[in-house]
Formats: C-alpha cells, structure tokens, sequence
C-alpha cells in the first residue's frame, strides 16, 4: 500500500510539476576583492583573544565600571556595544579601539532603532497598515540618518517575524500575518535603512531578526517553543528573511525560541544549512541577548562551554551580552576540540561588515551633526504622513466622520488623550516624551475656537471608576464624544503578551457607561495588536485604529478627525472575535469539511461564526469605491506565460480618497494543500469622487510557487481561483488554469 502511495505521488509529482526548480542562491554578495583581502591580511595578524573579542557585543550594564571596559576594549576583547546613546562616550571608547589596542579595529555600536530614533514614527504594525513601502522605506531612512547622527552603525531591524497570534505581544513590532506583504516591508526596511551603500554617512547596516519562527511561540506567550513543519517554515516563516537577503541586509539575528526541538540560536540547518548555503548570505549573525547560553536553559548544551560549541558551530559569529565564546573558545582551540576555521570564518564575516559600514576610515562620530538632524522639518513631516496613512478605519455610522471644523465643543475623554510616553509606543530607546504631540494638543491646534472638555476617566490598568463622573459630565456637556482608549505602549512588545484581548482595566465600563449618555461617539483606539472589539464595534458610531502612532499623532489624529485626509489605511493582521479562535488568519486552510451551516459535522465551532470579526486588508475610508469589470487576459497560462488581470475600481463617494486595492489567489488542487487564499500583489490608489481606474495586475508562475510535496519549489499545473477586491473577504472572483 505504502508502496502504491509512493509510485502514485511520484507520478503526481512528475505530471504536475514541469515549473519545478530548486531555489537558487540568492544572496547579493557583493563582495569587494579590496575589501576580502584586507580581512584577509587583517585576519592573519590577529591573536586567537581579539579574534573571539570580534566575535563578542557588550552591554555596558553587564561590566559597570567604565575602566574595566576601557581595559577590555584596549585588549581586544570587545568588538560591539548594544544600545549605546552617549555620543561622547561612544568616541572615547572608540578611540581606544582605534588607538590604543593593538591592531586598531574600531567597535561596530549596534542599537534598536525600531521606528524611528529621535523621530518615533509609529509603531511597525502601523507602518504595514499604510500599505505604503515608498513610505515605509523613507522611514528607515530617516531613521538611519538620525541614528547614525547618534553614534549608531548598525540597528537590529527590521524585525520581520510573521506572526498569527494576537496574544503574542511582538506582533506590534512586525508587519503582520502575511509571507508577501511582510517580505515587502523586509525589502523596504532593509533599502531604507542601508540604501546602496551601509558605509554612506546617513545609512545604517541592517539586521533581520529574529531567525527565524520566533511569531510562532506556543500559545502567544513569548519565547516559546515552537514546532514548524518544514514546508510551513519555508511557504511562510522564512520568504521575509530571504527577501532581506536578496536586498542585502548586513547581518541576521537568531532568535530566542527552539524550534522543531532545536533552539535556534544552534540550528545549523538555518543558520548555516539554508542562510548561507542556499541563499549566499554574506553577513554575520548576531544571537539575541544572551540566546547561546540560554542553550543550557533549553536543555541542549550542558554548560557554557558546550553552549558556546554549539552556537558557533551553527554560524551564530557574535555573540550578545554573554560571554561564552570569549571564556571558553580559547582553551578549546588551544587543546585542539574546536577548529580555528570556524572562528576565522565568524571574524571574516564581521571584519567584512566593519570594513563596509566605513567604520576604518570613519569610526568617530561627529557631535555637532546631530542637533541639525534630530527631528528636522522633513522628518516630522513624514512622521505626521505615516501616521495619518497608518490609521484605519473600522466603522463610520451615519458619516459621523469627518467631523465639521465647527463643532462647537468636543469631550475627549479616555487615558490615551493626552499620554506622551504612550503614543512613542514599543522600541522607542532614543525617542523622547517632550517631542511627542497628543491627542489633546492636536486637536486643540487644529481646532483653536472649539470647546474641548477633556476628562481621563482612568487609566489604562486601573481598577478604580473615580474619574467616571468627571467623563460623564463632560460628554453631557459636549456635542460629540471621542474616546482615546486601548493599550498603553507598554501593554505589547517583548515580554508583554496577553490572554484577554479586552479594553485592559475599567475601559469597557468607561465606553458602556458614556454610552449610555446617548451622544455620538468615535472612538480613536491606540494599540499594537488586534483586540476583541465586538461590543464597541456594535454600539458606537465610529472606530479609528491610531495605533501607537508616534511623534506626531496628535497632529495626525486631527487631520483624519476633521478631515483633513481621508483614511486609507487597512488591517494586516486579522482581528478575532474572540480569544478562542486564535490562531486565525485569513490564508488559512479548506480542511475536508469546509464549513456548511447545514451539516454539523463540517468544520466550525458552535458557539461562535468561523469569520474573523475583521478580516485581513479590511479598512474603510470616508468616501465609497465600487469595484467592476473584471478582466482575466485568457482562461489558459503556460508555464512559461504571464496573466495579466485587471478591475476598473470607482470612487462612489463624496470625497477624494485612497484605495489598496488586493489580489488574491487560491490555488484550488496541489500536491499538497494549498490556502484559501493568498495575496500576490497590491496598489494604492487615489481617486477623486466620480473618478474610475482601470487597475492592471501580472501574474507569472513565479508568483505560484511553493514548497510542494517533495520540499521543491514549484508552480503546479492545475486551475486557480482570483480576487481582486478591498480585503481579503470580498471582491470580485475570476479563474484561470495554468497549463502546459
Ligand atoms: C532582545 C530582543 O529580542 C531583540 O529584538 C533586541 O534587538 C535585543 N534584545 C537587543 O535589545
């Protein structure tokens, strides 16, 4: 039987799979020969000790005393800080790894410039929802001239971790649940923050992270394990990283979290296996703090020493915040247990990085850069820009938004109104309060003769309803209501994962009770993950997701509430109706009892609908879009062929506006099974009211392949179902075979 089976899905294989290629190498290596040979020559005169300090990144707070790290550095012991914002100090220390160690190397200062270093844009999440990737380049860049401005080389992003848990608190640090939009950001991120050359005196050197699976932690509690098939790892978890690679992203993070039983932070088959042999990477990886020894905690290595094997064995070349490899490499090579090769080749990879970033020719940093750079015009106004493309609009009754500019009084009330720290949100090391516009101080600007009764009513975790009085009040005396509730910035990021996905503390009886007052209510809703929000989607007028948006969300918030710019943003990522159905995202699988409300034996739960209560891609906007007249160029593709698809999509409304516009496919029959559907492409467009765009997509087979049953990446004969629409739950739906 088993036999039959085999020969059977050999055959399959063999009829199915003419588009069958293994993948390429991919990596941009880019090598310079000057550049090799000065590692090489530079290699050749380095001591067994500084070739392990090169491989070793500190954090001041693990070696407090400023002499005993000027020791180590002048010994060449170190060749990398961590999250090092004093500029002065930075040159100092510098300057004794260029002067006063033996052979001079400068220090690489690595540092989570996440969205933003002095001007925070919002939060990562945020950023994806804008759909925006000119956008979301430009970001990066800024971002890497402020930091670089800061005595900063080198940021350990983008984070690229696809993530389908909302529990799990670093989703607001990713783009999403989606392999092709995510795999977009990591190009995007990557161009934006290193442009052609790292080595330039505004760019940084990137760093992908975490590889790899980290979002998909058990449970959504952080640091989990997690168990990822093979075709799941590669169809899914890993095009970011690949992408990242192609762009020429300088270095890669292994992550926290074991997975298929191997921690990866000592997982060949990732770090050396596929990252440098399939994909030509020419970087080095960086662990996570202190992810080598945690070795010991996984249960793989006995002590640091075995940890430190393991680590460098995989590929892992710099070690974070531990110290196993300096400790213990050297007695190990000494005694012969550990082959010199693989400490050359760690420090080649690293030298080749210092080399590259210009840290050689240019390894201090200029003080009297950054106070012309820190939040120049251009980048607030950029920041402002992100933030109103980030926001999304998940209800509006009866157009209550836009709101007139006069209106003559307004009730702001809610514990996000007028926070600083919270609209910085996550990952925020070198933003700072005093930049930060609120709520309250937008709205006031925008509109100077309005009356705005603004009442906290509580905090974001309190317990206590004294501040509820104060609230109603101001609502009875208020035309119109807005509400500035949700998660504080500290409710999500790392180590900040949550079981309810509730309003946190009393905020849902805050919304009931102001309600119950029976004025319009819109609620702006910062967070930085989905949250259960079915009541308030029901009951109140109009919902706008802020996010966590950054310097300028203040002024953002306003131009969208009054106007000013027509919402345009829509979800990545799917917003459960409750806890209980999470995991769910929306390329999901058919299973073989698709749901059918008839037969209650199919696939469904019975207390709530399978739908999501927002699905992927959804947003809305002030004014209307119709989408028509489908148009698939022919029924039949050949292999080596391309499809061209189009939709003419209209703007039906009262408002100019801007549209993404989604493609989706669902390849119906494989070799294994294959999602509902997947998205391949997408535009945003603006349209002026009565305005209609012909919308033209191309599809080739590159663009349906994946891991199939045999782990070759393949198109596979067979017919297909297509969408184009304005999420992934609706839009017009076409077909097409692809053929011999
Ligand atoms: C741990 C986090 O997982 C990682 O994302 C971050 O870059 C490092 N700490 C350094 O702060």
């Amino acid at each position: 039987m088993k036999t039959r089976k085999a020969v059977f899905l050999g055959l399959l294989f063999f009829v199915v799979c003419c588009g069958c290629v293994k993948e390429a190498k991919v990596g941009k290596p880019n090598l310079s020969p000057d550049i090799e040979r000065r590692v090489e020559k530079l290699l050749a005169k380095m001591t067994l000790e500084e070739k392990l300090g090169q491989m070793s990144q500190m954090h001041e707070i693990y070696r407090k005393e400023s002499l005993i790290l000027e020791n180590e550095i002048r010994a060449g012991r170190v060749g990398s800080f961590l999250n090092f914002f004093d500029i002065e100090k930075r040159n100092r220390f510098q300057r004794i790894a260029v002067e006063q160690s033996r052979l001079g190397i400068p220090l690489i200062f690595g540092a989570d410039v996440i969205h933003g270093h002095r001007t925070i844009f919002p939060v990562p999440l945020a950023e994806a929802a804008s759909w925006n990737m000119a956008l979301a380049e430009r970001t990066a860049k800024i971002a890497a001239r402020e930091a670089r401005a800061a005595g900063i080389d080198w940021t350990f992003g983008p984070m690229i971790d696809i993530a389908r848990d909302p529990r799990w608190g670093r989703i607001v640090e990713g783009a999403g649940e989606d392999t092709y939009l995510g795999s977009l950001m990591a190009r995007a991120k990557v161009r934006g923050f290193q442009g052609d050359d790292y080595g330039d005196s505004e760019r940084i050197a990137a760093c992908l992270k975490h590889f790899a699976g980290y979002g998909a932690a058990q449970a959504g509690r952080d640091y989990h394990t997690t168990d990822i098939p093979e075709r799941v790892l590669r169809n899914v978890y890993l095009p970011p990283f690949k992408a990242g690679v192609e762009e020429g992203a300088a270095t890669i993070m292994s992550g926290f979290n074991d997975i298929n039983g191997v921690p990866v932070s000592g997982n060949r088959f990732l770090m050396t296996d596929i990252l440098r042999g399939e994909w030509g990477f020419e970087g080095f990886v960086l662990s996570d703090w202190k992810s080598v020894t945690q070795l010991i905690d996984h249960g793989v290595a006995e002590d640091e020493q075995a940890a430190a094997v393991i680590a460098a064995t995989a590929g892992v070349d710099m070690e974070m915040v531990s110290s196993s490899y300096i400790d213990h490499l050297d007695e190990l090579v000494r005694k012969g247990k550990f082959p010199l090769s693989i400490i050359d080749e760690a420090v080649s990879r690293i030298l080749r990085v210092k080399f590259r970033a210009g840290l050689f020719e240019n390894p201090y940093t200029d003080v009297a850069i950054a106070p012309k750079v820190m939040l120049a015009d251009e980048h607030l106004e950029i920041a402002r820009q992100m933030a109103r493309e980030s926001m999304v609009l998940l209800k509006n009754e009866n157009q209550l938004l836009p709101l007139k500019k006069n209106v003559k009084s307004i009730a702001l009330i809610g514990p996000l109104a007028n926070s600083r720290k919270d609209m910085l949100g996550t990952w925020s090391l070198g933003g700072r309060e005093e930049d930060v516009v609120t709520m309250l101080d937008g709205l006031k600007k925008a509109l100077p003769n309005c009356e705005i009764n603004y009442a906290k009513g509580c905090d974001v975790l309190d317990t206590s309803k004294d501040g509820f009085n104060e609230a109603l009040e101001a609502a009875n005396n208020s035309d119109v209501v807005i509400m500035a509730i949700g998660e504080s910035a500290e409710l999500n990021g790392e180590a900040h994962c949550r079981t309810n996905l509730d309003l946190p503390g009393v905020q849902r009886e805050l919304l009931h009770q102001i309600h119950a007052t029976g004025k319009d209510i819109v609620v702006v809703l910062f967070t930085g993950r989905p949250l259960t929000i079915g009541w308030m989607l029901e009951n109140v007028n109009s919902v706008l997701i802020a996010w966590h948006p950054g310097v300028q969300g203040g002024n953002a918030i306003a131009d969208v509430l009054f106007g000013e710019y027509n919402p345009a943003g829509k979800l990545t990522v799917t917003f459960p109706r409750n806890v209980g159905q999470i995991p769910i995202f929306y390329n999901m699988k058919n299973t073989g009892r698709p749901e059918d409300p008839t037969d209650p034996y199919t696939t469904k739960y019975i207390d709530v609908p399978n739908t999501p209560l927002l699905p992927f891609g959804f947003g809305l906007s002030y004014t209307t879009f119709e989408y028509e007249n489908l148009k698939i160029e022919k029924d039949k593709v050949s292999m080596s062929g391309s499809l061209t698809v189009s939709a003419d999509i209209k703007n039906t409304g009262k408002y100019p506006g801007e549209e993404i516009v989604q493609l989706y496919i669902h390849d119906i029959t494989g070799s294994v099974t294959r999602p509902v559907k997947e998205l391949k492409g997408f535009e945003k467009i603006s349209l002026k009211p009565g305005q209609t765009k012909t919308l033209t997509f191309t599809l080739s087979t590159d663009d349906l392949r994946f891991y199939d049953i045999n782990m070759n990446f393949v198109a596979e004969l067979g017919k297909f179902d297509l969408w184009i629409g304005p999420n992934s739950a609706e839009g017009l739906k076409g077909s097409f075979e692809l053929t011999n």
